[in-house]
């Protein structure tokens, strides 16, 4: 499928221009008739539930091998901060080994669900960015606090408020060398390009479908590596992290080998239905196609803006960016509002204007959010107003 072809299943495509991937991707025509068909199976067969649960079945191996992973390392579950507290719950803190140590750019979620556990005896250090260069995380800041006692290093690839991609290959060796585990947050990137997890030799990583896997809300992903994975037992459970949860027993806790151990219960049967419609889109255009696109539309849009003497507070090396680029405004809801009359829909992290783009955005779309952002100036934030 071509790029274009790409296009061409996203009808809004065709009235807006729409950056706002990072928050909730664009409707497929794909998706549209996938939630279609989970309706018309309602209907007709009032509980189909093994064709449902077969569904759940087939998305788990379609998204594993999307990441490189093998699909009994990845639990279906109903949103990424689900996944976190499964970890969270699977872990014990009353141990030297109790630090958790967490970024300044992670998502709320992220850094909530581990100040949760300082009730269970967990410690938290924190990474900071540079005072210099709020917008930089370097290895370094994690560097001074992983340690001996560190026992995981949750953190984001993109974030979700500047556009950073943090090395994660870096931080996983940095995290290995310490005995500490590391746990991606790989959802403002996952679909926007290729990931191979055994590669990058994390030891859990959470995701979900909204963004960049251009599906619908309701539905997150858990992958953990193999040979972790029996190591834990989430005190977080359910009949769906059982051996065969239609078993129905409730004198027994068993624990079957793969990542299901760490789902709960029910299903999310419909966003199922449009995940693996999304996947299956995404598949025939390609992850290689989709990153090179991407990386091609961020890198134009961002040094465009850079001349523009806007400031751009993602950072310009292609390694440290992905599909986000953030431009500071002076004012973030009212050039959202601005945007969005002029045909943009775009979003905003306080003043952080977030224009985001996937494979289904065109040079002529960087060229409109460019034009629209000269003819707002007034709302931007810039270097120098002459240039
Ligand atoms: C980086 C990141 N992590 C986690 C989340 C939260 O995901 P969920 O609502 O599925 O828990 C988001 C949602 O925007 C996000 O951007």
């Amino acid at each position: 499928m071509t790029l274009s072809e790409f296009r061409a299943r996203f009808p809004i495509l065709a009235r807006r221009v729409y950056v706002n991937t990072c928050s909730q991707g664009a409707l497929s025509i794909d998706v549209d008739e996938a939630m279609r068909a989970y309706l018309d199976s309602w209907h007709e067969s009032g509980s189909p539930w093994e064709m449902w649960v077969e569904q759940v079945e087939r998305l788990r191996v379609r998204f594993a091998a999307s990441i490189g992973a093998d699909s009994d390392e990845v639990a279906v579950m109903p949103s990424a901060s689900a996944g976190i507290n499964a970890v969270a719950s699977s872990l014990t803190f009353d141990t030297p080994r109790s630090h958790v140590v967490v970024g300044d750019f992670e998502f709320p979620t992220m850094a909530q669900a581990w100040m949760a556990q300082e009730r269970r005896g967990a410690t938290i250090r924190r990474a900071h960015a540079a005072s210099t260069s709020p917008d930089t995380l370097p290895l370094d800041a994690y560097d001074a606090v992983i340690d001996e006692r560190t026992l995981i290093v949750p953190a984001a690839h993109v974030c979700f408020r500047n556009g950073h991609k943090t090395d994660i290959a870096g931080l996983t060796r940095l995290a290995h060398d310490r005995g500490a585990y590391i746990l991606l947050d790989d959802y403002q990137r996952t679909g926007s390009g290729p990931i191979d997890v055994h590669a990058l030799g994390v030891d859990f990583m959470v995701t979900g479908c909204l963004k960049y896997l251009l599906a619908a809300a309701g539905i997150g992903f858990l992958y953990v590596r193999r040979d972790l994975i029996e190591r834990f037992e989430p005190t977080v459970t359910g009949w769906f992290g059982r051996v065969n949860p239609f078993a129905f027993r409730i004198d027994a806790l068993d624990w079957p080998a793969g990542a299901s151990r760490f789902e709960t219960g029910t299903p999310p049967v419909p966003n199922a239905y449009a995940a693996l419609a999304a996947l299956q889109l995404l598949e025939r255009v390609g992850y290689e196609a989709v990153g090179q696109q991407v990386d091609h539309l961020v890198g134009r849009f961002a040094a465009a803006a850079r001349d523009a003497g806007f400031v751009v507070r993602t950072p310009s090396a292609p390694e440290r960016r992905g599909p986000l680029a953030v431009v500071q405004s002076v004012d973030g809801p009212a050039l959202v509002s601005k945007l969005a009359a002029r045909g943009i829909i775009a979003s905003c992290r306080g003043n952080g204007l977030r224009i985001a783009f996937h494979a289904y955005n065109t040079d002529a779309d960087v060229d409109a959010v460019l034009g629209a952002l000269s003819a707002e100036w007034s709302l931007l934030d810039r270097i120098s107003v002459e240039k």
